[in-house]
């Protein structure tokens, strides 16, 4: 049975204080008795704060991001060991907007997944085709091609530290979730994909999340199908309540 998790991928979003007054709304809303693993990913600059202010709750800490290099003249870049100091064990790797926007490629985002495993970090690997992909049939080969470029070098005693996030590029922020089938469809042939390169043990104990337009009012449903483990949660995380009736759908 794998435990479900529900991450909220704050992207861009809330200040110093504003990340505090979110952060004790979670705490009030979330649910504490519910079998599901809860994380929030603030930016960079509030990570410290939130790692402390989180300590005694049932709510994690992740990382959006992180360089692949140990250290140097990377300027306003963040290494592993950076995250570690302040107790962030967790780094969303490969999202489609670091992919679109600051052209990490498949190997740029492998190199990273490398570095946050060597110092044995918990990995949120995103992927997930764009719309031309699905339009042309093509969804499942792209889907493929990331796991091969960006994940598969690894070997299987690393998928303990291994999370997968699918997340449809035309789901995310557009309000277009893809459909429970959709959803399933494509974490079945995911899991499937893993299975034949790793063999069952991976494959059956590893989360698969779905991330693009989850809310309150479809989240269940998702959640529902047997190879959907949970969410990748990006608006909806911004909003206390609607993140606690999420994790509630889990
Ligand atoms: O990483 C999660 C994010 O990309 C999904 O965003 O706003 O469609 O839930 P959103």
């Amino acid at each position: 049975m794998r435990t479900k998790i529900v991450a909220g991928n704050w992207k861009m979003h809330k200040n110093a204080e504003e990340t505090e007054d979110l952060l004790n709304d979670l705490i009030a809303a979330v649910p504490q008795d519910k079998e599901v693993q809860i994380i929030v990913a603030p930016t960079f600059v509030n990570l410290a704060a939130a790692v402390e202010h989180l300590e005694f709750t049932n709510i994690y800490v992740a990382a959006q991001n992180m360089h692949q290099a140990e250290g140097g003249a990377f300027t306003g870049e963040i290494s592993a060991d950076m995250l570690k100091s302040i107790g962030v064990k967790t780094v969303i790797l490969g999202h489609s907007e670091r992919r679109a926007y600051f052209n990490e490629t498949d190997s740029i985002i492998a190199s990273k997944v490398a570095t946050a495993l060597k110092h044995d970090m918990t990995v949120i690997f995103c992927f997930g085709e764009e719309l031309k992909d699905r339009q042309s049939n093509n969804h499942f080969n792209i889907v493929e091609q990331q796991l091969l470029d960006g994940i598969f070098f690894t070997e299987a005693a690393h998928w303990e530290n291994i999370v997968l996030a699918y997340e449809p590029v035309w789901a995310i922020g557009t309000g277009e979730t893809a459909s429970p089938e959709q959803a399933q469809e494509m974490h079945e042939f995911i899991r499937e994909t893993v299975r034949k390169k790793y063999g069952s043990q991976v494959a059956d104990s590893v989360r698969i999340l779905y991330g693009g337009s989850v809310k309150p009012e479809n989240a269940a449903e998702i959640f529902a199908k047997p190879d959907v483990d949970g969410g990748l949660i990006g608006g909806a995380s911004l909003k206390a309540a609607d993140f606690a009736a999420i994790i509630n759908g889990a």
